[in-house]
């Protein structure tokens, strides 16, 4: 079966973008990783890429006279590598309706929260702020709304009354690493299948068959 090729969209760590990097590197995973780009010169995500010898580029917004222009130098890089999918990883900036038109694939991202709870900025702080037992992170496709796509999976952790912002970040961190890699394989293997506002697993034990 011929590999899903992806572009990843990154601002910082990269800690996600490793995650996948690793579970390509083990056979774990059937994606080729064809490009990397962030809004950021000093992201270690570049340098993540780089190690591998991914093509990766900076883009600084700041160079162009407006978001409509920044995110249409996004979207010439990512059309020259003619990819299946754009992979979100930590990329810090919420795009317009035009780059969603305009992309021409669909796009992925994955949120520290159990969407729809939480979207935004701080889904960690404000999952402790509003006291709740579970938290955990999501990946899901993009659409015009913040974090509003449609839900591919999702995994739960505890949060506990000591958590801070940083412990309970890192206790999902670790479920993100293990939930991108498995929701990009299951669309690599035709598994998840997106039918208007939700997202069909095909087998796999999670919630449909
Ligand atoms: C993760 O917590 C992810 O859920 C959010 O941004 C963070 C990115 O971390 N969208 P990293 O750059 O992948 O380490």
């Amino acid at each position: 079966m011929s590999s899903l090729r992806v572009a990843v969209l990154a601002s910082g760590r990269g800690s996600n973008l490793q995650a996948i990097i690793d579970n390509i590197n083990e056979g774990k995973l059937n994606v080729s990783l064809e490009v990397v780009v962030s809004d950021k010169k000093d992201a270690q995500a570049l340098t993540r890429a780089a190690e591998q010898g991914v093509d990766n580029f900076w883009v600084n917004p700041k160079e162009y006279i407006n978001k409509e222009a920044f995110e249409t130098a996004l979207i010439n890089i990512i059309k020259q590598y003619k990819v299946d999918y754009l992979v979100l990883a930590g990329f810090m900036r919420i795009f317009s309706p035009h780059f969603i038109r305009n992309v021409g694939v669909p796009v992925l991202n994955i949120h520290p929260s159990l969407l729809p709870s939480f979207p935004g900025l701080h889904a960690q702080r404000q999952a402790i702020d509003y006291g709740v037992r579970y938290s955990g992170c999501t990946v899901h496709f993009i659409d015009e709304g913040v974090d509003s796509g449609p839900i591919i999976l999702q995994a739960v952790v505890p949060v506990y009354s000591w958590d801070t912002e940083d412990t309970l970040a890192q206790r999902i961190l670790q479920e993100e690493h293990l939930l991108y890699p498995r929701a990009l394989q299951l669309l690599s293997e035709g598994k998840a299948i997106c039918e208007g506002r939700k997202v069909k697993i095909i087998g796999e034990g999670e919630n449909d068959e």
